[in-house]
């Protein structure tokens, strides 16, 4: 299986990700944002769009979606909440999705960020997180969202994902996390880190989001985990 991150160079910073079998030649594409970009990495790379998978409902995550229905007749699968543009299909808790030779998708829902947000594992070696999980950050709950509930999710599911897993969050919001941590004086890790080879549990030493969610960690603190979202909100 091969992974490729698709940035939209504009004021969101957002990332598509797609994810190609190699031996059927099939892909998958995780929230894109626009269509055109997505199409000509599929077409230079003789590939066919089977699914497109959105993590929440958000336009800058489902904006190409129909395009990309139009061309290819894929799947598109969101949270059943989520009444994402041309959804097809209900992604379900747990339930793993296949495809191509190579490719097995397992949602966990993790509302918070909006109520139909969720992270996909995929083939035991990547975290898709959107809008949840940023590197050293997380996501605002400032549209449709609920930041009890995202401490929830963070407690009680990202908090037990396997640390191995390579974090790909849906924006690059990581230098702006920094500069607010660096702002607090908390130690950011090292910078220069390509962001796709960060692992979770190498995020888990340096992202309060996580260390203050996780039962395990000696920072567990639910009060501060509220505490950092709303001044990261006012930052
Ligand atoms: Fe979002």
């Amino acid at each position: 299986m091969k992974m490729k991150r698709i940035f939209f160079k504009n004021s969101y910073q957002n990332y598509a990700t797609v994810f190609s079998c190699q031996q059927s030649g099939e892909a998958v594409v995780i929230d894109p944002f626009r269509a055109g970009e997505v199409a000509h990495y599929l077409q230079t790379s003789g590939l066919t769009l089977k699914a497109v998978i959105n993590t929440h409902r958000h336009a800058d995550h489902t904006g190409g979606n129909r395009a990309l229905l139009e061309s290819w007749k894929c799947q598109v699968w969101a949270h059943p909440d989520a009444d994402a543009p041309g959804q097809t299909h209900a992604v379900q808790d747990g339930n793993a999705l296949y495809f191509g030779a190579t490719m097995v998708f397992k949602p966990k829902y993790t509302p918070g960020h909006t109520i139909c947000s969720l992270c996909l594992e995929v083939n035991d070696t990547y975290l898709i997180t959107g809008d949840t999980l940023f590197h050293l950050g997380c996501g605002n709950c400032k549209n449709g969202g609920d930041v009890k509930t995202l401490f929830h999710s963070f407690k009680n599911v990202l908090a037990s994902m396997p640390g191995h897993l390579v974090v790909l969050p849906g924006h690059d919001y990581r230098a702006a996390n920094a500069r607010f941590l660096k702002s607090l004086s908390m130690d950011t890790g090292n910078d220069s880190t390509h962001e796709e080879s960060i692992l979770l549990s190498q995020e888990r030493k340096r992202n309060p989001f996580l260390y203050l969610s996780d039962p395990k960690s000696d920072k567990y603190s639910r009060e501060k985990f509220l505490e950092m979202r709303a001044l990261r909100d006012t930052w």
